[in-house]
C-alpha cells in the first residue's frame, strides 16, 4: 500500500467512524423523544391549523385543573348536600379535597379528576366523575394509574421507557405533550420545523381511506391489552408500541402489534364482533335480536367509533374515511369539516344523521355517543347525547 493509499484509508475509516457515531447519536436522540417539536412550534408557521385545532376537544382532553375544571364542578364539589363531589383516591383510598386535584380529564361529556398516587409517583383517579348533561356526580371506580391505563389515547408521543413484568411498580412512561396534538397525526416534526420541507413531515392524505380511518382508530377503539400491565397488575385498555422506547407513528399498522395478546373485537378476525366479552369489553357491542337480524352490531360503549365504522358500507366500499366527515382542523388548502353537515354533500336529503346514527355508546349515566355503523333503515331509538358548550370555571 503506498502512502497516498494509506492516507486515503485513514481518512475513510475516520469518516466511517464519525458517521457511525452520528447514527448512534441520532438513535439515542430518538429514544429520548427529542424528535417531537410540540404544537407550539408548529403554530409559528401554521396559524390557521393551530387555531382551528385549538378549538376542538383534541386539544382539551387532559388539562391542569385551573385551565379545564368545569364551573358546575367547583360550585357543587362540597355544597351539593345529597350528592357531593369525590372524596377519596381510588388506588390509595386516602381522602382528597378539591385543592389536591392536579389534572382534569374531559369536560364535554363528563369530567374525571386526577391526584398524585404517592405509591408510584403517577396519577390516580378520585372516586366520582361529573356528568355534564345531568349535572350530577356519579361513582367512578378506576383503580389503575392514568399513565398506564389511559394516557396512550390522551397524549401525543406516548412511550414506555422502562417495563419489567417482574417489577411493575417501577415501570416508567413519557409523552411529548398532553392531548391529541399536531404530531399525533403528522408524526414527529422536529426535523420539519428546521427544514420547512414537505418531505420531513407526514400528511395523512397520502394514506388510503382505510388507513386514514386506522390512524384515528388507534384511539377511537376499545380493546384489552394483555402484553403490558399497569403498576397495579391489571391488563391495560390502551395500546403502547410493542418495543419499550418506541412510540406510535400515524402510518403504523397497529392491528399487527402483539396480536396474540391484544383482544380487539371486530378488528382481529379471531375476536368475533358478536361474541360475549368479559371485564371492560363486556357489553361493548349490542348483541340482541335486532343486531343479529341486520348482521350489524352497534357500539354499546364510547370510544369505539372505528369498530362501528368498519362494519359500514362507507368503510367496506372505500367511500368515506373518518377524515371525509371530520377534518380535525382548517388549513390553507382545506376546510375543517363539520360532520353533521357532510351527509347532504353526498346524499342530499336521503339520510339524516339523527336517524342513521342514534346514541348507543354509553359514556356516562343516561348519556351516549352516536353509532358509526351507518346502517340503512336504522330502527333503534337514540338514547340521550351531549350538546352545548362546557362552561369552565374562571378563577
Ligand atoms: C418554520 C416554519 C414551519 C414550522 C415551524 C412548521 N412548518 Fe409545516 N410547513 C412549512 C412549510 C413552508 C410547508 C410547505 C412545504 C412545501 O410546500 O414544500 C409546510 C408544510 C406542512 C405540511 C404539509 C405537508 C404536505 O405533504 O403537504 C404539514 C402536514 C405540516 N407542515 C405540519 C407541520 C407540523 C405538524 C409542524 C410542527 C411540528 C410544522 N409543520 C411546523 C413550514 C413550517
Ligand atoms: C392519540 C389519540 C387520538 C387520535 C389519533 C385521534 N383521536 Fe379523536 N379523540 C381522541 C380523544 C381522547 C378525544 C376526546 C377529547 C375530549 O373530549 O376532550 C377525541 C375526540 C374526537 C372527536 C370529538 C370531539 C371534537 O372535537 O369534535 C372527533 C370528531 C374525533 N376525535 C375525530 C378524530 C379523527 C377524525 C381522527 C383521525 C384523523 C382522530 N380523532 C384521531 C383521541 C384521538
Ligand atoms: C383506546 C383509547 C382510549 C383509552 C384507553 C381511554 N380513552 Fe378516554 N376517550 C377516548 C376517546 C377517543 C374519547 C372520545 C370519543 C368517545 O368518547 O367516544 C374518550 C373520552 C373520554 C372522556 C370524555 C371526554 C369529555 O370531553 O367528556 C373521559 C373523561 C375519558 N375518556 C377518560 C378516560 C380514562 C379515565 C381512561 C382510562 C381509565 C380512558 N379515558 C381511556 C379514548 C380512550
Ligand atoms: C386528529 C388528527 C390531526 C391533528 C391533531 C392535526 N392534523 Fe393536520 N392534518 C390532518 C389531516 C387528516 C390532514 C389532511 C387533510 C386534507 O388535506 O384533506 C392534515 C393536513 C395538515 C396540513 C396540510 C394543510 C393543507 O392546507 O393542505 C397542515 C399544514 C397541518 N395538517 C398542520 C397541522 C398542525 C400545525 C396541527 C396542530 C396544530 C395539526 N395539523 C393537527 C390531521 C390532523
Ligand atoms: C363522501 C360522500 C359521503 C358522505 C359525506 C356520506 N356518505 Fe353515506 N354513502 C355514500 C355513498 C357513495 C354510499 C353508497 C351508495 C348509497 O347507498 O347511497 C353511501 C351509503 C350510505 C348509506 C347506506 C348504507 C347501506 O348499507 O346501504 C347510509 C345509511 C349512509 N350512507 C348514511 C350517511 C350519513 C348519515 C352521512 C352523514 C353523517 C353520510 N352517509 C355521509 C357517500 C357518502
Ligand atoms: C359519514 C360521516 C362520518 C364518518 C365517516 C365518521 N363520522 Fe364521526 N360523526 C359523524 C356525525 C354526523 C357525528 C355527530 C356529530 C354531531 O352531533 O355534531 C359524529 C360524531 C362523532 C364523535 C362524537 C360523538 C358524538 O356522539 O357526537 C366522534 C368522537 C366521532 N364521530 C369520531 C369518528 C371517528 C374516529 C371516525 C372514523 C373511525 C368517524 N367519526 C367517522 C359522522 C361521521
Amino acid at each position: 500500500m503506498n502512502r497516498r493509499m494509506l492516507t486515503f484509508m485513514i481518512v475513510f475509516l475516520c469518516a466511517a467512524a464519525i458517521l457511525a457515531a452520528g447514527a448512534l447519536a441520532a438513535e439515542k436522540k430518538e429514544s429520548a423523544g427529542d424528535e417531537f417539536a410540540g404544537s407550539k412550534a408548529c403554530m409559528k408557521c401554521h396559524k390557521t391549523e393551530f387555531e382551528s385545532w385549538n378549538k376542538t376537544l383534541h386539544s382539551k382532553m387532559v388539562q391542569k385543573k385551573d385551565d379545564g375544571i368545569l364551573k358546575a364542578v367547583v360550585e357543587k364539589w362540597a355544597t351539593d348536600g345529597t350528592n357531593p363531589g369525590p372524596t377519596k383516591g381510588n388506588v390509595s383510598g386516602a381522602e382528597y379535597k378539591l385543592d389536591d386535584v392536579d389534572l382534569v380529564a374531559g369536560g364535554y361529556w363528563k369530567q374525571r379528576f386526577l391526584v398524585k398516587n404517592p405509591a408510584t409517583g403517577n396519577h390516580q383517579f378520585l372516586d366520582k366523575q361529573f356528568n355534564r348533561m345531568s349535572g350530577e356526580s356519579e361513582p367512578y371506580g378506576q383503580k389503575n394509574d392514568w399513565e398506564f391505563m389511559c394516557a396512550t389515547c390522551h397524549t401525543t408521543g406516548y412511550r414506555l421507557t422502562a417495563y419489567d413484568p417482574a417489577n411493575l411498580k417501577d415501570a416508567k412512561a413519557t409523552f411529548s405533550e398532553m392531548n391529541v396534538a399536531c404530531e399525533a397525526c403528522h408524526g414527529p416534526g422536529a426535523k420539519h420545523v428546521k427544514s420547512k420541507s414537505k418531505k420531513d413531515i407526514f400528511n395523512p392524505l397520502t394514506l388510503s381511506k382505510a388507513e386514514q380511518s386506522r390512524l384515528c382508530g388507534y384511539c377511537h377503539i376499545r380493546l384489552e391489552n394483555e402484553k403490558f400491565k399497569t403498576p397495579q397488575g391489571n391488563f391495560r385498555e390502551d395500546f403502547p408500541a410493542p418495543k419499550v422506547g418506541d412510540t406510535f407513528k400515524p402510518w403504523d399498522d397497529w392491528t399487527k402489534w402483539y396480536p396474540e395478546e391484544a383482544i380487539i373485537p371486530g378488528v382481529h378476525p379471531e375476536d368475533k364482533i358478536d361474541a360475549e366479552y368479559k371485564g371492560d369489553l363486556k357489553g361493548m357491542f349490542i348483541v340482541d335480536d335486532i343486531s343479529k337480524a341486520n348482521g350489524v352490531y352497534e357500539e354499546g360503549k364510547h370510544h369505539q367509533e372505528y369498530q362501528g365504522l368498519i362494519q359500514s358500507k362507507h368503510y367496506k366500499e372505500n367511500i368515506a374515511s373518518c377524515v371525509d366527515c371530520h377534518m380535525p382542523h382548517a388549513g390553507k388548502n382545506i376546510k375543517q369539516r363539520v360532520a353533521k353537515e357532510m351527509c347532504k354533500t353526498c346524499h342530499g336529503d336521503t339520510y339524516s344523521y339523527e336517524k342513521i346514527m342514534p346514541g348507543t355508546g354509553g359514556t356516562a349515566k343516561n348519556l351516549t355517543v352516536r353509532t358509526h355503523t351507518f346502517l340503512k333503515g336504522q330502527s333503534r331509538a337514540s338514547k340521550p347525547t351531549a350538546s352545548g358548550t362546557p362552561e369552565l370555571y374562571k378563577k
